[in-house]
């Protein structure tokens, strides 16, 4: 018999890195080293990095994975016969495994690799959406969502006549349950919605939203993005139809992400956009296509992406659990502490379940120039509307400042920052 790559190669197994401390805390030095770039100074300064809700930061073991796969892998998959092509397929497939794991799906071939969460919801607006709403349905959404958790839906209205509907927040920044369900009925034919605010860092109790859609044969949408590097996801327990994540939200790089949608609905769903890889037959007279989740995957797909995001899993899996929750509420409680106490800061959104997101305002000054004056603190926050132009009108405000908590940041970038904003407050008063 002819050996081929999977009979020669087989991946190692991988060696398991501990990030506590004897105590079972997480050992920050230990963390921080694993992200090369806190090597680098900003303007001479260490950096702080206060950004992750935007992108997070990349550590060693998924920058090594991703030159690995050039260095030694790369090939296109699922294509040829020879080692290469063989090598990369299973480098391919084996992360839409792990991602099937990481979101406890039932089946990897419920696992689309995307190129983010954006793509993963217009996929299902155009392909589910497009073939089952009409003039008259509804999709819900929330007064908190994302821009990609608007648009793709207005767009599908637009293009079949159904209505989009809004459920209310409050202005602690938590979804109006009560509100909400009054809005789901007969006609609601979709619900999309947040795990967690990427402005505010509210937690949804998604569950119960599913629930309450379940209850009238409505499809739930989860934009996960936010969700992903901060919670564990249980796609069965939460019995959701459709889950989207980026993987550069979660310590993977950027241009990955996954839709994971249950196999019944996947199964029925028309595909998304044509070409190879996602067919059986072509000809000029018909194709036919392939089962999912290749029927969603046209053309060469992004394999050092999901790569890389495999290897982020495997580091959230190291660093995360218990130790980085505790770390990272702590360091969001020490932060809003910190922050109330500023007599010119007024925080924006005060939600008892919450992930290390912080938007606030300062009296007469633009969230601009706070950011612009932190940053050459080496201070990074993101400063503007954050994608979510209706919550800012929710709060009747243009642009907040957010600062936003990944696993490596720590009490003392907090401390860093209320200097930085000091000097801020010192400038406008
Ligand atoms: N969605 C990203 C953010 O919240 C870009 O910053």
């Amino acid at each position: 018999m002819i050996a081929t790559a999977s009979s020669v190669h087989s991946r190692k197994s991988r060696a398991v890195q501990d990030y506590t401390d004897g105590a079972g805390a997480l050992d920050m030095h230990r963390v921080r080293q694993a992200f090369p770039i806190f090597k680098e100074k900003v303007y001479g300064k260490p950096l702080i990095y206060l950004d992750s809700a935007a992108t997070s930061q990349k550590p060693l073991n998924v920058i090594d994975a991703m030159s690995r796969f050039f260095l030694m892998e790369n090939a296109n998959v699922h294509r040829g016969v020879h080692y290469l092509s063989e090598r990369a397929t299973e480098a391919y497939e084996g992360a839409r495994s792990k991602v099937q794991r990481f979101l406890n799906a039932g089946d990897s071939h419920e696992i689309v690799f995307v190129r983010g969460t954006t793509e993963a919801i217009n996929l299902v607006a155009q392909t589910y959406g497009r073939a089952h709403l009409r003039s008259g349905d509804e999709v819900l959404i929330t007064a908190m969502e994302h821009h990609s958790n608007i648009v793709p839906w207005q767009m599908l209205c637009e293009q079949t006549g159904a209505s989009l509907r809004v459920a209310p927040m409050d202005d602690a920044g938590c979804l109006i349950l009560d509100e909400m369900e009054k809005r789901i009925g007969p006609r609601t034919k979709l619900v999309a919605v947040t795990h967690v605010s990427n402005a505010l860092g509210t937690i949804n109790p998604i569950r119960r939203i599913i629930d309450m859609a379940h209850a009238y044969n409505a499809r739930v949408l989860v934009d996960g993005a936010q969700a992903a590097p901060h919670l564990n996801i249980d796609v069965r327990a939460l019995d959701c139809d459709f889950y989207a994540i980026s993987g550069h939200k979660m310590y993977g790089p950027t241009g990955i992400g996954v839709l994971y949608g249950k196999s019944e609905l996947l199964n029925a769903m028309p595909p998304y956009q044509g070409g190879g890889d996602m067919i059986v037959s072509v000809s000029f007279e018909k194709s036919s296509y392939a089962v999912p989740p290749h029927k969603f995957e046209a053309g060469t797909p992004n394999m050092v992406g999901a790569v890389g995001l495999a290897a982020a899993i495997d580091f959230l899996s190291d660093v995360g659990g218990e130790a980085l929750s505790e770390h990272e509420s702590d360091v969001l409680t020490y932060g809003i502490r910190a922050l109330s106490r500023m007599p010119m800061v007024r925080l924006i959104g005060a939600a008892p379940e919450r992930v290390g997101v912080i938007s606030f305002v300062l009296e007469d000054v633009h969230p601009h120039d706070i950011g612009t004056i932190l940053d050459r603190e080496g201070i990074a926050i993101r400063t503007g509307h954050h994608c979510a132009q209706p919550l800012m009108k929710h709060f009747g405000l243009p642009a907040t400042a957010r600062v936003s908590l990944a696993c490596y940041n720590t009490r003392e970038d907090i401390d860093a920052l209320v200097e930085g904003l000091t000097k801020v407050q010192a400038v406008f008063q």
